[in-house]
């Protein structure tokens, strides 16, 4: 059995990856779960459900990126092959009201698994992904690719370059099997539902039900390269599957505005999205990062990955779910107790 330990598997590429990997009966899977005053597994529980045999393969531990001791030992008593660090405050607006919680998890966390995964290489070859992103590259001008120079726009955008340097050095100075995955923006019907894109499908299928009446936004005129974030958790697995540890960018090559994303999302549900939107400066960035989008050729040319839904696909995708929630519970509002 091959042992796989993802950090962060509770959010929406976590469950996609634990998804991913055991579906491959090889796989043995643990991931790291922080403890809440409520339960917060609703993108995992199926898969202690749905097929019992998983039951045996996937495995959850209490821990803290913020917590060295902690990591330390679920890793020596695991001993994974792989380490996905997928943990993180991974919201940029908020990191700017909490840069240096941000900092600690997002940067400092990626370093102590960084040395747990150091400790345990000395007896067992262990592999480790880190979990970076386009928000690196910042203003830098689109299209990012290999050669582009980073230059970050937000706390979190800093602590991900920390992290980023810090897992090649880790690999350069001790020979770590270490690869950083700079990821583009990648959504879902699991995505989070402070994040853009997830913000405008539940809400456009929120008032097509009428149970909203507008929709409230920040800056319209950014642009981002939004893949499925389904297909992104496979290119971080091929990743570790390569003979020789490497970074890579990982995109769709596409760039979209917010209002292009509004007007796909409500002409699916036949609305015009300019009659409910309203702007508030709360949801507007200290500073912003204009225009993402990402060229993937070396994922495409030694990894062999590319992307399987396109943008039209992955709105679709979204406003259909959501569509199906807002019904359940404009049903739950008009017969309570069913
Ligand atoms: P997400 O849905 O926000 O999930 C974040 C995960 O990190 C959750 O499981 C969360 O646990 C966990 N976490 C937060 N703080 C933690 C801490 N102090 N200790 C341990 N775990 C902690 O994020 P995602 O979209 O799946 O993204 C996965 C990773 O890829 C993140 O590192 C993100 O920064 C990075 N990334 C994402 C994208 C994207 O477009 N999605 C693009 C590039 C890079 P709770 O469930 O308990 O909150
Ligand atoms: N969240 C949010 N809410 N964003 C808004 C809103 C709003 O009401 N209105 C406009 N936006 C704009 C933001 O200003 C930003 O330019 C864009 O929509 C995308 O915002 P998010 O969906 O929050 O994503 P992000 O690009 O800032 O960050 C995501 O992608 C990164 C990779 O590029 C996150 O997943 C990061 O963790 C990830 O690293």
């Amino acid at each position: 059995m091959k042992r796989a330990l993802i950090t962060g598997v509770t959010g929406q590429d976590g469950s996609y990856l634990a998804e991913f990997l055991l579906a491959r009966p090889e796989y043995e899977v643990h991931g790291l779960v922080r403890r809440s005053s409520s339960l917060n597994r609703q993108r995992i529980d199926h898969l202690f459900r749905a097929d019992a045999s998983y039951r045996d393969r996937f495995f959850l531990h209490y821990a803290d990126l913020a917590d060295a001791s902690c990591l330390s030992s679920i890793v020596e008593r695991v001993r994974p092959d792989e380490v996905y660090n997928l943990g993180a405050q991974s919201h940029v607006r908020v990191s700017f009201d909490q840069p240096l919680y941000t900092a600690d998890v997002v940067g400092l966390g990626a370093l102590r698994l960084l040395e747990a995964a150091r400790n345990l290489n000395r007896s067992h070859p262990v592999k480790f992904y880190q979990a970076s992103s386009s928000e690196m590259f910042g203003s830098a001008p689109a299209p990012q690719g290999p050669n582009t120079p980073f230059h970050p726009r937000s706390p979190y955008a800093c602590a991900k370059l920390y992290a980023h340097w810090q897992t090649i050095n880790y690999r350069e100075a001790y020979d770590l099997f270490a690869c950083s995955g700079i990821l583009f923006n990648h959504e879902s019907p699991r995505r989070g539902e402070s994040f853009v894109t997830r913000k405008v499908t539940l809400g456009a299928a929120r008032i097509k039900e009428g149970l909203q009446k507008r929709l409230v936004m920040g800056n319209l005129d950014a642009k981002r390269d939004w893949g499925f974030a389904g297909d992104y958790v496979r290119a971080m697995w091929l990743m570790l599957q390569q003979d020789k540890p490497d970074d890579f960018i990982v995109a769709t090559g596409e760039t979209h505005s917010i209002h292009e994303l509004l007007e796909k999302a409500f002409s699916l549900v036949d609305l015009d999205y300019r009659e409910f939107v309203e702007f508030d400066p709360r949801y507007v960035r200290p500073s912003e990062v204009d225009v993402l989008q990402g060229d993937a050729t070396r994922a495409r040319e030694v990894l062999g990955w590319k992307p399987e839904v396109t943008f039209d696909g992955l709105i679709e995708m979204m406003v259909e779910h959501d569509l199906e929630l807002a019904r359940r519970e404009k049903h739950a509002q008009a017969f309570p107790g069913r």
